[in-house]
């Protein structure tokens, strides 16, 4: 453990383990206090997962492509990426940054040709630090909070070129305000893209889920 004190190590954190195809393991830091972020949700293993399926990787590669993940909480999904040869950057809100920071130190042994780095982007908010548009936007379970939908949505639209491939994974909620929150991010959203359904057949056999979607998204040609 580099840059932390083991005490605070033992009382704040605790550790998610993922298993890659090759046998090597991400090592996810999760904090036992604090917001949703601070954990790793179903919808970014089945995501990660996704990513390195044999599907996904023999129609395209991964090496030398730029990848921005968005609301990346601990990071998993980003470092997979990296891991697998992306060049990625991390972004969350700026309290979660120190945590994807500790995740990227802990991963860095698993990425070679790949690179990863984390930084603040608060959806809604000016996206030029990310331009020019990367090959993949990714996005595990960012679709719970009613006042994000359209700053999201925005996020989507001014990160997007025309060769971006927009990866949406989330866990379809039945209680509450879910539904209406995803009806709503949805329908702003096909205004502008065309949405691709990826089957539970392309996803990892045993990481996926019926209630658990994973979406692959472009912008529609002007
Ligand atoms: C349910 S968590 C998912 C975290 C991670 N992607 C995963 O699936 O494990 C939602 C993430 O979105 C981030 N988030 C929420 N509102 C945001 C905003 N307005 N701008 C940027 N990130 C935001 C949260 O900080 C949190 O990390």
């Amino acid at each position: 453990m580099a840059a932390m004190p083991e005490e605070q190590h033992a009382n704040s954190y605790f550790v998610r383990e993922i298993e890659k195809r090759d046998g090597s393991v991400l090592k996810m830091y999760q904090c036992s206090k604090g917001d949703v972020g601070c954990v790793v949700w179903d919808a970014a293993i089945v995501l990660s997962k996704y990513l390195e399926t044999e599907q996904f990787c023999s129609s395209q590669t991964w090496s030398s492509k730029k990848a921005v993940e968005l609301g990346a909480g601990t990071g998993v999904v980003g470092i997979m990426a990296a891991s697998l040869g992306a060049n990625v950057t991390v972004t969350d809100l700026e309290d979660l940054l120190p945590l994807l920071e500790l995740n990227i130190r802990e991963n860095q042994n698993l990425i070679s040709t790949g690179s990863i780095t984390a930084k603040v982007l608060k959806w809604g908010e000016d996206v030029t630090d990310f331009l020019p548009h990367p090959d993949y936007i990714l996005m595990a379970d960012c679709i719970y909070y009613e006042q994000s939908v359209q700053p999201l949505v925005e996020t989507l639209k001014a990160l997007s070129g025309p060769e971006t491939c927009i990866i949406c994974c989330y866990e379809q909620r039945t209680v509450g305000v879910n539904p209406e929150v995803e009806r709503r991010f949805f329908e702003l959203l096909l205004q502008d893209f065309e949405s691709e359904k990826v089957p539970a057949e392309r996803q990892d056999p045993e990481f996926n889920s019926p209630d658990i979607h994973i979406l692959r998204l472009r912008h529609r040609p002007s």
